[in-house]
């Protein structure tokens, strides 16, 4: 197969250096992914549908997409999008409904797929507004985390890889809508966002 050729578009020129190759970023997701359907098997928790897995658009999307093909159980899949109000590179807490799940989660099991947690306040907002439906369980798993970036108390569920307080980009994760497709996770270079 060809090897791609990042050094065309001139994004991996943008990244300060590589925290994450694809190959680290798809060995980890695969084993979140025997983890996480283990955990629904063993504690009894899935009913004949299995959960309903939930995809936070759109930066998970790369992460959802390489989870749920590697998770061996029932799934149903669902599609939530919301906007945080701030500057390009923090969000302000603000956050705003864009597309609601297109299913019911009232007595289902339920898995938010997250792309990264870095202050907190996106997933904060959507496990309140998930739980007033009444889901039998609701549990988060998030590819990222930025632990020293908190602004409220929140623990995923399951995290695929702790990291510095570096903004990143790559597989998923955006700057003003770019570098989405890189397959690695990158640091982008501080001249590429501030003014
Ligand atoms: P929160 O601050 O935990 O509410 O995170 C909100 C959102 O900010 C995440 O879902 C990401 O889309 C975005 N975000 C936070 N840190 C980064 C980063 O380092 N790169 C790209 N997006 C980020």
């Amino acid at each position: 197969m060809d090897k791609l050729n990042w050094e065309f578009t001139g994004m991996e020129h943008d990244l300060e250096s590589i925290l994450l190759t694809g190959e680290q970023i798809q060995s980890r997701v695969r084993e979140l992914a025997n983890l996480i359907a283990e955990d629904y098997m063993a504690d009894g928790g899935m009913d004949a549908r299995g959960p309903v897995v939930v995809c936070i658009l759109k930066g998970a999307v790369m992460f959802y997409a390489d989870l749920i093909r590697f998770m061996p159980i029932p799934i149903s899949i669902d599609f939530i999008s919301i906007s945080s109000y701030g500057s390009k590179t923090a969000s302000s807490g603000e956050v705003s409904l864009k597309k609601d799940l297109d299913g019911k989660i009232e007595g289902r099991v339920v898995l938010i797929v997250e792309d990264i947690v870095d202050s907190g306040l996106t997933l904060s907002y959507l496990l309140r507004m998930l739980s007033a439906r009444n889901p039998r369980s609701l549990k988060v798993a998030a590819l990222l985390d930025k632990p020293s970036r908190r602004r409220v108390p929140f623990q995923a569920d399951y995290i695929g890889f702790a990291i510095e307080d570096k903004f990143v980009v790559g597989y998923g994760l955006d700057f003003d809508q770019l570098y989405r497709n890189l397959p690695m996770i990158g640091v982008l270079k501080p001249e590429c966002y501030e003014p």
